[in-house]
């Protein structure tokens, strides 16, 4: 047996620029929750709504820290209308030890911290693997309520690495569109099969995942291959099967004219991540379509502070409510 078991617009004058300080962060709760938001596409408003549910939950009075993790394109700092003196890019450049002690830097809305991206260069956007190794720890010591983080659009192996922080629990933030959909069901297969790769260090296994459209028929593939015992490959299809049904992965449909709409996108992929990953989503919530999002956006300031009785703010408040964050 080979596989081994690895258990272990108005823009410039709206932006505050904001200074780090040494921060005591008294959270409400031992083990943060943590929001990882990602999905595969582009510009279907990740940053938009980690950036919005991040604020809603600070201002319900529990500590929150915003990562922006966009480590090819960051631009939380532009959304929440901050500019930060030091940018992620400072982490990777430190020798030994690497810490975000520097990098907690304080926002206009209370309980609200936030750790800047990078400046997008590319030796930073594409830091080593031990330097990436090195940040996901020091994420996971973060003390706060809540840790939301936002990823980069695609799958690459960082983001799928920061995705999976979250063990298998991170936020796809979908459109109600069939290219939306499918690139949010890609993004999770990668995860997932990522995820199994963790878990088993080998390349033949490594091999034969790649080569696959899904769990399902990786697991096919494992019971026909004569590289395996039939005994070996029952076990290992249950333990694959396992890990997927571990990650609960839940949804939010942005950008929808009503909540059908939201409805039939989020069953969608439900349906695929079950039949052809094991995977078991929940659907976390929706969010209109809106021009006064790109408004907010060019403001400077978050929709749920510049619209709070638009139906965008209130959909965004249902979220934190399922999350769990009310108001105290
Ligand atoms: N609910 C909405 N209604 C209308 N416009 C929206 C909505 N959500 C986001 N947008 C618009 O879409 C733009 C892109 O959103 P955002 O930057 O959050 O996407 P993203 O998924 O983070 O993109 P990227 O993959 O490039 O990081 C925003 O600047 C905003 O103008
Ligand atoms: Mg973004």
């Amino acid at each position: 047996m080979f596989l081994k078991w690895n258990s272990k617009i108005g823009l410039a004058k709206m932006t505050i620029e904001l200074v780090p300080e040494k921060l005591s962060l008294r959270p409400k709760t031992r083990t943060p929750e943590l929001l990882v938001v990602g999905g595969g596409k582009g510009g279907v408003g990740k940053t938009c709504f980690a950036v919005n549910v991040a604020v809603e939950v600070a201002r319900r009075g529990w500590k929150v820290i915003l990562v922006d993790a966009d480590l090819s394109c960051s631009n939380v700092e532009a959304v929440l209308g901050v500019q930060c003196r030091t940018k992620l890019d400072e982490f990777f450049y430190q020798k030994g030890t690497k810490t975000l002690d520097n990098l907690l830097f304080p926002t206009p809305y209370e309980n609200l911290i936030l750790i800047p991206g990078t400046t997008g260069l590319l030796d930073v956007a594409n830091p080593r693997y031990q330097q990436k190794t090195a940040l996901i720890r020091e994420l996971r010591t973060l003390e706060a309520d809540l840790i939301v983080v936002d990823l980069d659009a695609g799958a690459h192996l960082n983001t799928l690495d920061f995705f999976l922080l979250a063990e298998g629990n991170g936020v796809l933030v979908i459109a109600p569109e069939k290219t939306s959909i499918d690139n949010a069901f890609k993004f999770l297969r990668a995860s997932l099969f990522r995820r199994i790769e963790r878990f088993y260090q080998s390349p033949e296994l490594g091999v034969l995942l790649k080569r696959s459209e899904s769990l399902k028929s990786f697991v096919d593939v494992l019971r026909q291959s004569d590289v395996f015992e039939y005994d070996d490959a029952n076990r290992i299809s249950g333990e694959l099967i396992a890990l997927a049904r571990s990650m609960r992965p839940r949804i939010v449909v942005n950008r929808v004219v009503n909540a059908h709409e939201a409805h039939v996108a989020a069953m969608i992929l439900k349906k695929l991540l079950r039949k052809d990953l094991f995977v078991e989503a929940e659907f976390l919530g929706f969010i209109y379509f809106d021009s006064y999002v790109s408004e907010a956006v060019n403001c400077g300031t978050p929709f749920v502070v510049r619209y709070p009785h638009r139906r965008i703010s209130t959909c965004v408040s249902e979220i934190a409510d399922k999350l769990g964050f009310f108001s105290s």
